[in-house]
């Protein structure tokens, strides 16, 4: 059963069952239980995303292409990290749209980061739970830039945490994310429009995009007809500046 009365559900049997499994995302209550939600759905994570597709990831390779040369792409110094990488969709959408630099791999499960080893899209893969309260095992400006699809909610990575993924972005780097923007989700996006104020009122960075866009999209009944429902999401993307 979804927890989730704001939009409709596929209608599809295939779909719904898929898209409820996605949609449990906010039963976790901490992260010990975010961890072992992970354990149980890191075996059929790929293919659920294959039935509904994740948009956040084609969202964020359309803008990296933007925000990045060819020269860039192809240099062996240049860094991308992939935060809350999971099974490694992300990265290996970068590689496929020609990203040939370095891309890194940091997540919180075990079991989702040993199907993202397998993907043999990754320099380094490391096992790490991002808190508010442990800095990310990783020195100052060590970054270019650093993408996270779907690692940032009230469940998983925690809104405070965006300002120590600036100290480890380079100045100029770049650090693209995407949130549900659902009503589920109010509270936790004003938590992340707090945090990137600070960031950009102390000039620390600046604000690139911030925009809309269809988070996940599928058919659904709608008044007796079908329709494709688009549940909403928010990219951002800040630069560091200092
Ligand atoms: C919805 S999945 C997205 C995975 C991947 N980025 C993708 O687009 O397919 C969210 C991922 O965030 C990870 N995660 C959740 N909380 C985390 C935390 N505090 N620190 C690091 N990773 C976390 C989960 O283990 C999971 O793999």
């Amino acid at each position: 059963m979804s927890n989730n009365v704001e939009y409709k559900m596929p209608t599809d049997p295939t779909e719904l069952e898929v898209f409820e499994r996605i949609d449990s995302y906010v039963i976790p209550n901490d992260m010990k239980e975010t961890l072992r939600f992970y354990d149980d759905w890191a075996d059929k994570y790929d293919d659920d995303l294959d039935v509904v597709e994740f948009k956040g990831i084609s969202q964020a390779t359309t803008t990296m292409l933007r925000f990045t040369s060819s020269e860039e792409r192809t240099r062996s110094d240049f860094t991308i990290l992939d935060l809350a990488s999971g099974t490694g969709r992300c990265g290996k959408a970068l590689r496929d749209s020609g990203f040939k630099c370095i891309i890194d791999a940091l997540e919180a499960n075990e079991a989702m980061n040993k199907k993202a080893s397998k993907k043999g899209v990754y320099r380094n893969l490391t096992v790490h739970v991002v808190t508010p309260t442990t800095k990310l095992p990783i020195e100052d400006k060590s970054y270019d830039i650093i993408v996270c699809t779907g690692g940032f909610s009230r469940t998983h990575i925690q809104s405070e945490c965006i300002k120590d993924v600036v100290r480890v972005l380079k100045p100029g780097g770049l650090f693209w994310f995407c949130v549900r923007n659902t009503k589920q989700a109010e509270n936790f996006n004003k938590e992340v429009e707090d945090v990137l104020s600070q960031l950009t009122s102390s000039g620390e960075a600046e604000m690139i995009i911030r925009q809309e866009f269809g988070y996940y999209v599928y058919k659904a009944e709608v008044k007796e007809s079908s329709e494709t429902v688009s549940i909403p999401g928010l990219e951002r993307c800040i630069r560091k500046l200092k």
